[in-house]
């Protein structure tokens, strides 16, 4: 809700009036110095840049050009051998414009398999960082790392975690299996007084531009972006990249009078697919997300939807209703997905089948989790019972959504000692491990903790859980080998932006052909002469460099405006580097102010600023925003 005094009604020079906008600054505790709301040198490519979905031959390259007024923008792309994108092996240009939020996609095929590239994009006379990545490999495989991570909620940590990605130089792969983003209010779920940082828009956002800032926002922390940077993503939705215990049809947190959920779904979608480098799966259907990647004989990748593709409602449990519980015909994956992913499993020849999987499999006892395979334990039991008749070895499900570290074995039933035996592992079918959060709120944050004596009571009920740690953040290393699958954890401070340090907890691993988990007395050893990182900083631009004079030019940055054209309101989206006085004015075509939105001095910070265009006549208008000496101007087309 609007506080009562940005309400107030403003008289302009030509005799109209406009609602004054309803201002928001995400406040910060911490010392603004060390990390601006934005990096002036990364302009216009102040998002920086990602690369995701490698394939053999290809890979999907991604940044987001903020240009300095609406218009088509063409932007060049290049992909090198070299981290001086000297030794160019592809590139092009490609067009974009406000229609996709000014985000640039390009599939970079003709690459050699099991390679690392480095790549960047220029436009308006200025390069992007350089971004790293690094191809599929095909044929023999001895080794593969990758990183797997979830659930980074911004108001409630710091991304250290992906800082500590950033670090690592041997990773094939960033494997994210979802919450990239959190769709709450700002103060809303997650928030944490502690670390003091809120998020853009302040309200819980509901369509495609609301999704749009919201992945812009995150896009500009630093962590998130060096992360990016350094290596390839392979990523999947879970719930919050539209709404809270989302399903085809809904979501716990989608009320009726937050509009169509049809309508929320394809916005927040859309904003996914052009804000995340990922590959659509499947070009006619921009809601399936589903697919899977080989990686030569050593592994393949099934990342799965356990959301929006086939999912019925969760049950609610007052009452539950143990008929509709255990009906066979439940489904999680939807008859599709479970097709898709039984006839890949069978026909794929890899040695380790990682099935990237966004809720807990293993089964709990004293509560049912019904948002997870515990509410679906009809399909649960069928997908088992296949890896039992196929007599399928060395499949791991890796797992994200419960923000806390699990580590088990997968028994059809892991509570009948005949048909499984705890101590040995006899009768597990595959293995399960699960990726603490990158930052959401967990056990202690929730409830209070430390929860030692709680797992402690869960390992004693659970025979076929191993590990169970309900605290920390962080994510853990997937390390594969002809022997063994490895999974490390390592935990992080998310209170403390400074905090450098991480924590090995541990480590499980499976045996090749044994499809049941042991404790690792070490971690696995991280890879010798891995590629050099990609350079920080951006490579020097040949034109359009910032002259002496015009330094004040940096200090604001108009992300854009959104949406455009507007019918009932906009929103300026926009950041400012130190305390400036703003002015926000609307000007009309043949040059008059028609409003003066904002006219107040405001600190540093990153702003949704969202006024009314209701009053206004339609046509075309110039949003001239000055902070300091600089102006920028949006042109908005009012209907
Ligand atoms: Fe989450």
């Amino acid at each position: 809700m609007a506080p009562a005094h940005a309400q107030r009604r403003l008289e302009t020079p030509a005799g109209q009036t406009v609602e004054q906008g309803q201002l928001r600054r995400y406040h910060r505790r911490h010392d603004a110095s060390r990390r601006s709301p934005f990096d002036e040198r990364l302009r216009p490519f102040y998002h920086g840049v990602a690369s995701g979905d490698p394939l053999p031959d290809r890979v999907i390259l991604w940044t987001r050009v903020t240009p300095e007024e609406e218009a088509q923008v063409e932007v060049a792309w290049r992909i090198a051998t070299d981290p001086e994108l000297v030794e160019v092996v592809a590139g092009g240009t490609s067009m974009t414009d406000a229609g996709r939020d000014y985000t640039v996609k390009i599939d970079a095929s003709g690459l050699l398999p099991g390679t690392t590239y480095y790549y960047g994009f220029t436009a308006l006379g200025r390069h992007s960082i350089t971004g790293r990545t690094r191809t599929a490999p095909l044929g023999g495989v001895a080794r593969l790392r990758f990183a797997v991570v979830a659930c980074a909620n911004y108001q409630q940590g710091f991304f250290n975690g992906y800082a500590r990605l950033a670090e690592r130089a041997d990773l094939d792969a960033v494997l994210h299996l979802g919450d990239y983003i959190y769709e709450y209010e700002e103060g809303g779920f997650g928030y944490s007084d502690e670390v003091g940082r809120g998020h853009e828009p302040e309200h819980e956002i509901l369509d495609l531009d609301d999704y749009r800032i919201r992945h812009s926002f995150y896009k500009l922390d630093p962590d998130l972006r060096r992360a990016h940077q350094q290596h390839p993503f392979i990523a999947v939705w879970d719930d919050h990249e539209t709404a809270n215990n989302s399903w085809p049809d809904g979501a716990q947190n989608h009320q009726p009078n937050e509009g169509r959920w049809e309508d929320r779904k394809a916005g927040a979608l859309k904003a996914y697919f052009e804000w995340m480098p990922v590959r659509p799966a499947d070009p006619l259907d921009d809601t399936r997300i589903f697919r899977s990647i080989r990686y030569g004989d050593l592994a393949e990748l099934f990342m799965l939807d356990t959301r929006l593709a086939g999912r019925q409602q969760q049950l609610d449990d007052s009452p539950l209703d143990s008929s509709a519980l255990f009906d066979p015909a439940r489904t999680l994956l939807g008859a599709s997905q479970y097709e898709w992913l039984t006839a890949q499993l069978a026909a794929s020849t890899a040695r380790w089948k990682i099935i990237g999987n966004q809720v807990l499999m293993g089964q709990l006892t004293g509560f049912t989790n019904l948002d997870a395979w515990d509410g679906y334990p009809a399909e649960r039991d069928r997908l088992l019972a296949f890896l039992e008749a196929q007599e399928m070895d060395n499949t791991v499900v890796v797992t994200g959504d419960i923000h806390t570290t699990w580590v088990g074995d997968l028994a059809r039933d892991p509570f009948d000692p005949t048909g499984y035996d705890e101590t040995t592992g006899a009768g597990a079918l595959a293995v399960e491990f699960v990726t603490p959060s990158i930052s959401s709120a967990n056990f202690d944050e929730l409830f209070g903790g430390p929860s030692d004596f709680l797992e402690g009571l869960l390992l004693g009920v659970h025979p076929h859980f191993k590990q169970i740690e309900l605290d920390s953040h962080g994510y853990f290393i997937l390390d594969l080998g002809a022997e063994a699958a490895q999974a490390d954890w390592f935990y992080v401070n998310i209170y403390d932006e400074t905090d450098e340090r991480e924590t090995f907890a541990g480590g499980w691993l499976t045996r090749s052909g044994m499809n049941h988990v042991e404790a690792a007395e070490a971690p696995a050893p991280t890879k010798s002469n891995a590629p050099a990182f990609a350079p920080e900083d951006p490579p020097i631009s040949t034109a359009m460099e910032i002259a002496p004079g015009q330094l004040a030019r940096g200090e604001l940055l108009v992300v854009g405006v959104y949406p455009n054209p507007a019918v009932h309101s906009a929103s300026l989206h926009f950041a400012l580097r130190r305390p400036e006085h703003v002015r926000v004015s609307l000007y009309d075509a043949i040059g008059r102010e028609v409003a003066r939105l904002l006219d107040a001095p405001q600190p540093a910070g990153v702003y949704t600023f969202t006024f009314d265009v209701s009053s206004l006549a339609a046509g075309v208008y110039f949003t001239h925003v000055q902070a300091g000496k600089q102006i920028v101007v949006r042109n908005l087309i009012v209907r």
